[in-house]
């Protein structure tokens, strides 16, 4: 019997799910885990499903595989993945390939890439994105860096993924981090997007007074048009779900802390290294920050003043402009995620194809949705598209949501709900559409109080004035 070219090592839950999806799909696979039992424990429960080689020690898992050899590594970021290549390296041969599977932040894949080519081998950095189940019935796949990696285990990758009107959710991203980099930013836009459903969540039950039964039915219909997406379908599972212990509803019963594990907060590091606006992630991953001072919140509640009002309109004319709202917000926090790619793409000199983007974050990965289908048409017409609130069909779905993204705005204020995600996506909206922003008084202070000089709208040139 040949032996298998393509290799897994970390075998926690994503790393077993995808070995499985790999030999679900008919390609031999070898695995290990730094524990031997767990490499053990896995092929007791599910060696039976494909045809699995595998190894208690990393020499023989490398000595397992044919060369040229290809390993995917799936541990936690960080110095893990460092550990593994580094206990990799020296049963390796040239040439062989290692891909990074985890969560890695793009820079330590630029290192990594530079590294290991430096020393005649292939890398490959690869966003995972569609959780557990996703890495088992088919993840969105991310990878850059090695083209020549690439095209060895383009079959193998573009197999597994999700599929989506025939076409694989994998494609060759591009040069260096930038496989990570697409999956970071992917990660953001999810932050923004839970942010704004949270929002969402919010007002319709604290503005408009739904119960969690109908704001179960709100997600379920918003489900089914426009916004139809996989984080609303699982919101309106959420509200359908009771406690066990209790009878309630479970999400009642869940402390309003949000965690994180970082990818959020690197998009918007990055984008302030960038000088690019993307203000509703960063408004997002600000809110997490802002829920976790839960015990800050319980002692300021009875100091601060403020109003706690309800709508007292048309509460289904309300529904529809929380929709809107969230559904205009949205477009703004995909054209924010873009054109920070695009400006990465730039600043890195990689080779990122917008349209390729959105059409593998279509199936398989934590925000797809929809609209994606929309956004790879919009980039297929005008690949140099500079913001996608200026393609046609994105410009008039937002110039249609725009009287109820403004009215939620207004009642929010009113009833004292914090909105940051939707009221910084309005605020970017208008921004972006003004010709003149207040920046020329800001230009002035500086110029005053420290000579920083400054341009003029009627001539060349640089100036410094004395003022006053
Ligand atoms: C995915 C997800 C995943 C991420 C979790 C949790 O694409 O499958 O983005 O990669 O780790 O969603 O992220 P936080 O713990 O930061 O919320």
């Amino acid at each position: 019997m040949s032996r298998p070219h393509f290799g897994l090592t970390g075998l926690a839950v994503m790393g077993q799910n995808l070995a499985r999806n790999v030999a679900h799909k008919g390609f031999p696979i070898a695995v290990h885990n730094r524990s031997a039992e767990k490499t053990e424990q896995f092929l007791k429960e599910f060696g039976h499903e494909g045809d699995f080689t595998g190894s208690t020690d990393i020499a023989s898992f490398v000595a397992a595989l044919e060369a040229p050899r290809a390993i995917i590594i799936m541990v936690k970021a960080g110095k893990p993945v460092d550990d593994v290549i580094d206990a990799l390296k020296p049963h390796l041969s040239p040439g062989d390939l290692i891909i990074d599977g985890g969560n890695s932040l793009f820079t330590d894949t630029e290192r990594r890439l530079k590294q290991l080519t430096a020393e005649g081998f292939l890398f490959i950095g690869t966003g995972v994105s569609g959780g557990e189940e996703g890495a088992l019935k088919g993840p969105s796949i991310m990878p850059g860096g090695s083209v020549e990696g690439y095209e060895r285990v383009k079959d193998i990758l573009t197999t597994i993924s999700a599929q989506v009107d025939g076409e694989a959710c994998c494609t060759y991203i591009g040069e260096g981090g930038s496989g990570h980099y697409v999956k970071m930013v992917h990660n953001g836009i999810e932050y923004a997007d839970m942010q704004l459903i949270a929002e969402a969540y919010d007002l319709l039950k604290n503005a408009a007074g739904l119960s969690n039964e109908e704001i179960g039915e709100v997600f379920t219909e918003w489900n089914q048009g426009d916004l139809d997406s996989f984080l609303i379908e699982i919101t309106a599972q959420i509200f359908q779900t009771k406690d066990p212990d209790t009878g309630g509803h479970l999400v009642d019963y869940v402390l309003d802390k949000a965690g994180q594990k970082g990818t959020g907060k690197w998009t918007s590091q990055s984008a302030l290294d960038l000088g690019v606006p993307v203000t509703g992630i960063t408004e997002a991953v600000f809110a997490r920050f802002l829920s976790a001072l839960k015990d800050q919140r319980v002692a300021a509640a009875p100091q601060l003043a403020g109003p706690s009002g309800t709508y007292n309109g048309d509460k289904s004319a309300f529904v529809q402009a929380v929709r809107d709202a969230l559904y205009a917000s949205k477009v703004v926090a995909y054209a924010q995620g873009f054109a920070q790619m695009d400006s990465a793409a730039t600043e890195y000199g990689w080779h990122l194809n917008p349209g390729e983007i959105a059409t593998i974050w279509r199936g398989g990965c934590i925000i797809r949705a929809r609209f994606l289908n929309r956004i790879k048409e919009a980039y297929d017409t005008q690949p140099d598209l500079q913001n996608l609130l200026l393609a046609p069909y994105f410009r008039d779905a937002v110039a249609q949501a725009q009287e109820g993204w403004r009215t939620v705005i207004k009642v929010a204020v009113e009833c004292g709900i914090p909105i940051p995600a939707f009221a910084s996506s309005l605020a970017y909206y208008d921004a972006y559409r003004r010709a003149w922003l207040p920046a020329n008084l800001i230009q002035a202070q500086r110029d005053l109080f420290g000579a920083h000089t400054y341009e003029r709208t009627d001539k060349e040139g640089v100036f410094h004035s004395s003022w006053g």
